[in-house]
């Protein structure tokens, strides 16, 4: 008879779960939900390796665990950092974790151009959002910024670098979902870039899913940059019958017209299902879909907006007088 797991408690901004050993802060924090959720730049639950890299998801650990209940003497990833056994988290609730957070923000958008206003990943990028609840109103540095050239990298993917944050998904994902390793990360530090060995073209049936992972405007779908500002379109969740993949995408109309077809994305904005690139490039005739219905946008995006289906995140403040806006699903 198998031995039954014993599961580790966290308390994470006053609120305990219970999680397998081996589990995240991070993930953790996840299936208690809400506010407390820290951001994640980089890491991605799909993509083994994923995390480490951009810091937004500091927090405190102010107990160990249930044995060592000393706080942990750093700031702590949480996308990096398995849950002991007693463990108290702070993330909304610390200070230190948002001050954290505030400076993280401000570093990652040191060479990152404010050009929102022509991004095509303007209102569902994270580095927006990130910036616009943590980020500062004025940058405190003059220095030259480091700019490149927006460069083609294969017949469907334009990279513009000057807003990559060098999270490494698409490196991952193209690892992990081709089976060539197709581009990476050159050079190093501030001279770090994403880049394809001699421009070589990203051919791979599913390379498309780059575009899906990359948290910025970095990585663009060329067959639809610059149609329409993305909450002009309605998402809708639509099958097709495809022999590449399984043909359950979300195809963004404008009218009648599919002008973009992406993975379904769970609220954490992570793919559910990675499409082939013959879905999302070449299927742009609505009558090769089957619409299914209304996509419902878990995150709290301007595109969640005013899509004609009810909300079911609802702010609420817990009984813990140290947790503030908690979200939690309302039954609908
Ligand atoms: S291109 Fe996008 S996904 Fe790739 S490293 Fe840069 S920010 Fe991350
Ligand atoms: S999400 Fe944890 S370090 Fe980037």
């Amino acid at each position: 008879m198998s031995e039954e797991i014993k599961k580790f408690k966290v308390t994470i901004d006053g609120q305990t779960t219970e999680v397998e050993p081996g589990t995240t802060i991070l993930n953790a924090a996840r299936q208690i939900g809400g506010k407390s959720v820290p951001p994640a730049m980089c890491y991605y639950s799909s993509l083994e390796t994923s995390g480490g890299r951009c810091r937004t998801c500091l927090v405190e650990v102010s107990a160990g665990s249930e044995k060592d209940p000393r706080p942990m003497p750093k700031l702590m990833a949480s996308c990096r950092t398995a849950v002991m056994d007693g463990m108290e988290v702070k993330n909304l609730t610390s200070p230190k974790t948002q001050e954290a957070r505030h400076a993280v923000t401000e570093f990652l958008l040191i060479n990152h151009p404010l050009d929102c206003p022509i991004c095509d990943q303007a209102g569902e990028c994270h580095l927006q959002d990130l910036a616009y609840e943590n980020g500062e109103e004025q940058t405190r540095t003059d220095f030259e910024r480091r700019t490149f050239e927006p460069e083609d990298i294969g017949p469907y993917i334009k990279l513009n670098m000057n807003r990559c944050i060098l999270c490494a998904r698409c490196v991952l994902a193209a690892n992990q979902l081709t089976e060539e390793r197709e581009h990476g990360i050159l050079f190093r530090g501030e001279h770090a870039e994403i880049s394809t060995y001699l421009n070589k073209a990203l051919d791979n049936d599913f390379i498309g899913n780059v575009i899906d992972v990359c948290p910025v405007g970095a990585l663009t779908d060329k067959t639809s940059r610059f149609m329409s500002r993305v909450w002009f379109t309605k998402p809708m969740d639509a099958h097709c019958n495809c022999d590449k993949c399984s043909g359950k995408a979300v195809v963004w109309l404008k009218g009648e017209e599919v002008i973009r077809v992406t993975a379904r994305k769970d609220q954490y904005d992570e793919v559910q299902e990675y499409i082939c690139n013959t879905c999302r490039f070449e299927r742009k005739d609505a009558k090769e879909w089957i619409i299914e219905g209304p996509r419902h946008i878990d995150r709290h995006s301007v595109i969640s907006l005013n899509h004609y289906q009810k909300p079911v995140e609802t702010l609420r403040m817990l009984d813990n007088p140290e947790a503030k806006e908690i979200s939690k699903k309302d039954e609908i």
